[in-house]
């Protein structure tokens, strides 16, 4: 091993999707093959024990890039040094539960995380909160930063992209690898925008590809919108291994540079951009413009069904930023 091991801190590490992740991880798939790295498992005291299963399964795989782990529910311990963070961690959506049920529910784990990631993490920490509604848990968490960079949190919706590419490919007949610049714009709920307008899939405009609009407003955005709950109905529980996948190609795109296309689906703070009110965790197209800095891809044109979609969902997270004021500073 050459490289020095990058110490990563996973929350909930014992659930599903933890279990989904973290042998990705070691396994080198987020942060490169010639990547060690370091695994701090965080969990609630009760399921250190689990975890503690987990790492020996972990080490049972002899992955060449692990070099070490902890096991904790000490916030010092378990974020102490590291450089990145994965926030899933939280109180998962039931059957019949919409995001705005768990707002008031697990806002509160997340200044308390979001306290101990700038206390005890490297200063350039970088973080992804994937636990649910996690845009807005990613705004409580940087809302505590005194020390870290608050453009460093951002919040997953690259599963939204990678589920829109999905059906994209599918309903085209031609391979997911083919479909680029799917930007995903806003919320990581059922008002998330999946511009399907910027799209293409082998080079063609998705719209002409496909040659179907009413399928795009129709089928489609449902699909894309309406995922997460038709999971939850099928399976009595909330996705995990595609929402472990999405959490590594977020950090590996973070980290490496690596994009589908022109740009990816990163929920980041905004700046104002397109309108957006500033500080809001919003997802936006985002480019990475060298390994670990992102920018917010520019000039952009938006039809009126953009425009107003994208209206749409900024309003959901002023309102979820409303309901949860008590919790910020
Ligand atoms: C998903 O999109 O599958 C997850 O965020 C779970 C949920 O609550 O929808």
């Amino acid at each position: 091993m050459s490289k020095a091991p990058i110490r990563i801190a996973v929350t909930g590490a014992s659930g599903n999707i933890g279990y989904a992740l973290l042998f990705r991880i070691a396994n080198g798939d987020m942060l490169g093959p010639d990547q060690p790295v370091f695994l701090h498992l965080i969990d609630l005291p009760e399921a250190v024990a689990a975890c503690r299963g987990v790492v020996m399964e972990l080490n049972d795989c002899a992955f060449p890039l692990l070099a070490g782990t902890v096991a904790t529910s000490d916030y010092a311990e378990g974020f102490g040094d590291v450089d990145w963070a994965v926030l899933v961690g939280a109180r998962p959506r039931g059957p019949g539960m919409e995001r705005a049920d768990l707002l008031l529910g697990n806002g509160p784990i997340f200044t308390g995380q979001g306290d101990a990631v700038d206390r005890h993490a490297r200063e350039d920490v970088k973080v992804c909160v994937v636990g649910n509604p996690c845009n807005t848990n990613a705004l409580i968490a940087q809302s505590r930063v005194k020390r870290t960079n608050p453009a460093n949190y951002t919040a997953m919706t690259r599963l939204d992209q990678n589920r829109a590419a999905a059906q994209l490919a599918a309903k085209s007949g031609r391979p997911v690898s083919s479909v680029k610049n799917l930007g995903v714009w806003g919320n990581h709920s059922p008002t998330m925008f999946p511009n399907w307008f910027d799209a293409t899939i082998a080079g063609l405009p998705a719209t002409d590809a496909i040659g179907d609009s009413s399928w795009f407003e129709g089928d489609f955005l449902k699909t894309v919108q309406q995922r997460g709950k038709e999971i939850i109905n099928a399976r009595g529980k909330s996705s995990a291994a595609s929402a472990a996948s999405a959490a590594i190609d977020h950090i590996n795109s973070w980290a490496t540079g690596k994009m589908t296309g022109d740009f990816i689906s990163m929920a980041v703070p905004s700046d104002g951009s397109y309108g957006v009110p500033e500080g809001l965790i919003f997802s936006y197209p985002c480019r990475i413009t060298s390994p670990g800095k992102y920018e917010i891809v520019q000039g952009l044109e938006l039809n009126e069904f953009g425009r107003a979609a994208l209206d749409k969902t900024a309003g959901e997270l002023v309102n979820e930023r409303d309901t949860v004021k008590d919790l910020l500073p």
